[in-house]
């Protein structure tokens, strides 16, 4: 039986997230319907054309759905990519499995940003690799050291795995930091895999600045992004997700295993994801999302300002999450009683950063916010943790030393 780690965040999400009132703890931009889609759209049919038979379909993915994939990745630095580029997946989950599956076995080494979703260290441990983390913390912003990811590189290094932008923290890397990834990477002759699911979801960089490129637009041919419908686009129903790389040896490699394991993704979730992605479609959704994330995030960081001394956070940029840590006179609480605890009283759901996304003793009093829900989730949502910070919060238990 293979041996690999509870995956925290999943499960808390599994245990928790069908009963609760206020669900804060999603990550996806507030989900869409087929209909809601259709008005984005402003096109006459449907996106399901109900008279096609139901046969596996397109095996990688359609022609029609890999090229609007691709045309994410079209920026003015690099060549474009197109269809044979994009590998199609059920969710960004099964993309990553497949990139590290493909790639790594026992022996290799492979060093892993932190913190992070927990598959992207916990499914190369699984698979025999050794995992060194490349630790980020909140005093430096959250921000990678170049020189220790460079002392972190052994001879068996396979893979060096990003999330960008970032969950839990909403960081971004930015260009100059993702070259300096590539620039080692490229020396040492090792595949840089980039989780870019909540890629382009930058609202919040600040004036002037510029949102980072994907690890695909630097030339870099053992490069991987993967990607998926399901948060900056609001279809995580479909399970919808991709992997592109500029190499056809990476394309193909991870075509051979996932023959193994999926055939084909739905002919149904390929047509919605192909018209979201169309041209007439997509802009307006990210526009809803952009603005959705701005409007909440506004309110969440008016929260935290009104709790300063008991909240603080490292200001999200991009994605949809905020690490937001709660301390009294000083001193972490206890995360996830105050997680069970909100949740128990005023039915907000949150994610304790400790239990989902710590290793060891790491971020204890920190939980993470999901805060691109539909409006009114994040505004009652909000209502519900100040009563419960004006009702219980003196009362939680600090986390252990
Ligand atoms: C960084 C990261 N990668 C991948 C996923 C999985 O996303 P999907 O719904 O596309 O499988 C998540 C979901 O939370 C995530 O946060």
């Amino acid at each position: 039986m293979v041996k690999i780690n509870e995956f925290a965040v999943e499960r808390w999400m599994d245990d928790y997230e069908t009963g609760a009132k206020h669900n804060l703890a999603e990550t996806c931009c507030a989900s869409v319907s087929l209909d809601d889609l259709h008005t984005f759209s402003g096109q006459e049919t449907d996106a399901i054309d109900s008279s096609r038979k139901q046969t596996y379909g397109a095996i990688r993915g359609s022609e029609a759905l890999r090229s609007n994939i691709s045309k994410l990745y079209s920026s003015n630095t690099s060549a474009p990519l197109s269809s044979k580029d994009i590998l199609v997946a059920n969710g960004a989950i099964q993309a990553n499995f497949l990139a590290h599956y493909t790639h790594i076995g026992p022996g290799d080494h492979v060093i892993c940003h932190y913190p992070t979703y927990q598959q992207l260290y916990s499914v190369p441990q699984s698979l025999g690799a050794e995992v060194a983390l490349w630790k980020s913390s909140e005093d430096k912003d959250w921000q990678l050291d170049l020189s220790e990811l460079k002392s972190l590189i052994q001879p068996n290094t396979k893979l060096i795995i990003i999330n960008n932008p970032q969950n839990p923290t909403g960081v971004v890397l930015c260009r100059e930091v993702l070259q300096k990834i590539v620039d080692i990477a490229r020396q040492h002759d090792i595949i840089v895999h980039c989780d870019e699911v909540y890629r382009p979801l930058f609202h919040s960089l600040g004036n002037g600045s510029e949102s980072p490129p994907s690890i695909l637009d630097f030339g870099y041919e053992k490069a991987i992004s993967t990607g998926s419908m399901s948060k900056a686009f609001s279809l995580a129903g479909i399970r919808l997700g991709w992997i592109a790389s500029r190499s056809s040896e990476i394309i193909e490699s991870c075509a051979s295993v996932r023959h193994y394991t999926l055939i084909s993704v739905g002919q149904l979730n390929d047509s919605i994801a192909t018209r979201a992605l169309s041209d007439s479609c997509v802009d307006n959704l990210l526009d809803r999302n952009i603005r959705l994330a701005q409007q909440n995030l506004h309110d969440l960081g008016i929260f935290v300002r009104d709790y300063e001394g008991k909240a603080t956070w490292f200001h999200p940029r991009a994605g949809t999450t905020a690490f937001v840590k709660f301390m009294r006179n000083g001193t972490p609480i206890d995360d996830v009683a105050f997680c069970q605890q909100v949740l128990e009283k005023k039915g907000v759901l949150l994610a304790p950063g400790s239990r989902c996304f710590g290793e060891g003793n790491d971020f204890k009093g920190y939980v993470r916010v999901g805060y691109v829900p539909d409006r009114q989730v994040l505004v009652d949502g909000l209502q519900a943790l100040r009563l419960f910070m004006e009702e219980d919060f003196e009362n939680l238990p600090l986390a252990a030393v």
